[in-house]
């Protein structure tokens, strides 16, 4: 098969389309022919050689596919040969084929095609896990994301408006503000030219944010733990800008806030396979009615996935860039 190689890792050039052995599926496993994959902010900086792929892992970028099985790996039940699909995964999506652990499948959602279908697995997954199973974001309460208009951004303002939260969101400019807003956003903070801490204590009638979905870690920590309402709760994703930074535990304690990271790709699979089965059960039926929908900004063939990069690099995009096979 054919897969997008990383032989010396560097800029969008070091995506290389060449061919590679088959995956055999494993116990546990599917076998998946791809038909579409989906950039990740994270395959850039595995393009860059910043980002190993977990053990046991493909070597190659793409942590989500859609496609269908063609094959079952001992002690599968419950999926079929020819099932269509989409899938989490740890790595390979960019590729012909890729073995996933049963666990990590879900069906393709009714109304939505199999290309979009790629843009999913991913964006539902971290937005889930982190603001309603671990920020326990509740109706009424108020969510700050940043990066509204990311592939995560779009997939979190959308949630939480179905859940009867209300949402701030922040982004570089007045197009991506109003993407966020025809996605039901109800602040709107441009980060360039705005403080978001400030804009948030307005709009709020100074109360502040019950839960903050973060993607830039150092550079915004104490402004985010500035921007949380009382026994409010900080969920850092992303760390764009940077990884060390002071905290002033005496906010935290006053507030009664809670700071918590996480990382999707390097958890075990009982976690994964936990996470995705509250997807499917939660986020599939508000897809499947209509309320949230896959964003996707372009679909380009999978061979031209340095052009891909490039777009995702140069944050042209609003939500998912797709590559389709
Ligand atoms: N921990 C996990 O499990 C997990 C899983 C998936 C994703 N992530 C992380 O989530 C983030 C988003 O991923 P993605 O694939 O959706 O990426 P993406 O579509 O490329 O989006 C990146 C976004 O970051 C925004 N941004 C950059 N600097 C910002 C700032 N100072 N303030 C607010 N927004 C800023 C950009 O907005 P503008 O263009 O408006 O600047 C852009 O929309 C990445 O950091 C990724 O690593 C983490």
């Amino acid at each position: 098969m054919y897969a997008i190689t990383i032989p010396d890792p560097g800029g969008p050039e070091a995506l290389v389309w060449a061919e590679v052995p088959d995956p055999e599926p494993g116990e546990g496993e599917v076998l998946v022919d791809v038909v579409a994959s989906a950039v990740n902010r994270a395959d850039l900086l595995q393009r860059q050689g910043f980002y190993d792929p977990p053990p046991g892992a493909p070597p190659y970028p793409g942590l989500e596919c859609s496609g269908r099985i063609s094959a079952l790996g001992p002690g599968v039940s419950g999926w079929s040969v020819g099932d269509e699909v989409c899938a989490l995964l740890s790595g390979g999506g960019y590729a012909h084929r890729v073995a996933v652990p049963a666990g990590q499948l879900l069906p393709v959602p009714r109304g939505v095609d199999l290309v979009e279908a790629a843009a999913l697995p991913e964006v539902a997954a971290t937005v889930w896990s982190n603001v309603f199973m671990i920020a326990h974001l509740r109706p009424g309460e108020t969510l700050l994301v940043h990066g509204g208009a990311s592939g995560i951004g779009t997939m979190a303002v959308q949630l939480a408006k179905a859940v009867g939260a209300r949402v701030a969101v922040t982004a570089s400019g007045q197009q991506k503000l109003e993407r966020c807003r025809e996605l039901g956003a109800d602040v709107l903070i441009n980060y360039r030219e705005q403080d978001f801490v400030e804009e948030l204590r307005t709009a709020t009638d100074g109360t502040g944010a019950d839960v903050i979905l973060d993607i830039v870690g150092a550079k915004y920590l104490s402004r985010n733990v500035d921007a949380l309402a009382v026994n409010g709760r900080l969920a850092i994703i992303g760390l764009q800008g940077g990884t060390k930074a002071e905290l002033d535990l005496g906010k935290l304690l006053g507030k009664r806030a809670a700071v918590m990271a996480t990382s999707l790709r390097g958890r075990p699979l009982d976690e994964k396979a936990a996470i995705i089965a509250a997807v499917r059960e939660h986020v599939w039926p508000l897809i499947e009615s209509g309320r949230v929908r896959p964003i996707v900004d372009r679909t380009l063939p999978m061979r031209e996935a340095a052009q891909a990069h490039r777009v995702v690099e140069a944050s042209e995009h609003v939500g998912k860039v797709v590559l389709v096979v």
